[in-house]
């Protein structure tokens, strides 16, 4: 039975704690901040060609486009997959609440595959078995800096016509070994592995 509530131990969990994740680059952020409150440049400064430019070195990718945050990162490759109503987009269930809200943001049904519990990244098995006429994208999530296997849900995209969407949100600079050769993680939209957008 359980006890009563008032003999319970409530212990309050931050959603997101990153104060010491700050305090390990404070010496970094604050003089990057002052500089662009000092040139008073607060939209489109240099700084943001600079991060732009930094993120597609660092991803290895064409292009690196800043976003107001991660959400907005991965809603604007969706709309412009222009999903119709009905149309199911697989995704992992265990994620940030941004990836399937953004699906459905973006007129799309997130369908969840489940993970493959090794890696909490979701199970290219169970992607498969999810897919249906009504698929158009898969969004792979890389947690913990650690990517999905892509190679396999590569595979089961070119194999149904489907497009993939990266959530790169915790995985800036993770990279996987595929084919012989580094890929890098990077929020872009693909299909049959050639880059779209
Ligand atoms: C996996 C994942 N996707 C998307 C997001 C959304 O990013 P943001 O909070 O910047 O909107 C997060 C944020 O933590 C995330 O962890």
């Amino acid at each position: 039975m359980l006890p009563p509530l008032e003999d319970t131990l409530t212990v309050n969990v931050p959603l997101l704690d990153l104060v010491a994740q700050y305090r390990a680059i404070k010496d970094e952020v604050l003089p990057a901040l002052q500089a662009v409150i000092e040139s008073q440049q607060f939209v489109m400064g240099p700084p943001v060609g600079q991060l732009e430019a930094a993120v597609a070195g660092l991803s290895h990718a064409a292009h690196g486009i800043a976003c107001a945050s991660g959400t907005d990162a991965l809603l604007l490759p969706l709309r412009a997959l222009q999903l119709e109503p009905g149309d199911e987009v697989i995704t992992s269930p265990f994620t940030f609440f941004a990836t399937a809200g953004a699906i459905h943001n973006a007129g799309g049904v997130p369908v969840f595959a489940e993970i493959d519990p090794d890696t909490f990244n979701v199970a290219p098995a169970a992607v498969e078995a999810v897919v249906t006429p009504r698929t158009r994208a898969l969004v792979p999530v890389h947690l913990y800096g650690q990517m999905a296997e892509l190679e396999r849900l590569t595979a089961t995209a070119g194999r149904h016509g489907l497009r993939i969407v990266e959530d790169a949100a915790q995985a800036i600079g993770a990279r996987r070994r595929i084919g012989g050769a580094w890929r890098m993680a990077r929020a872009r939209t693909s299909v049959l592995g050639a880059t779209a957008a």
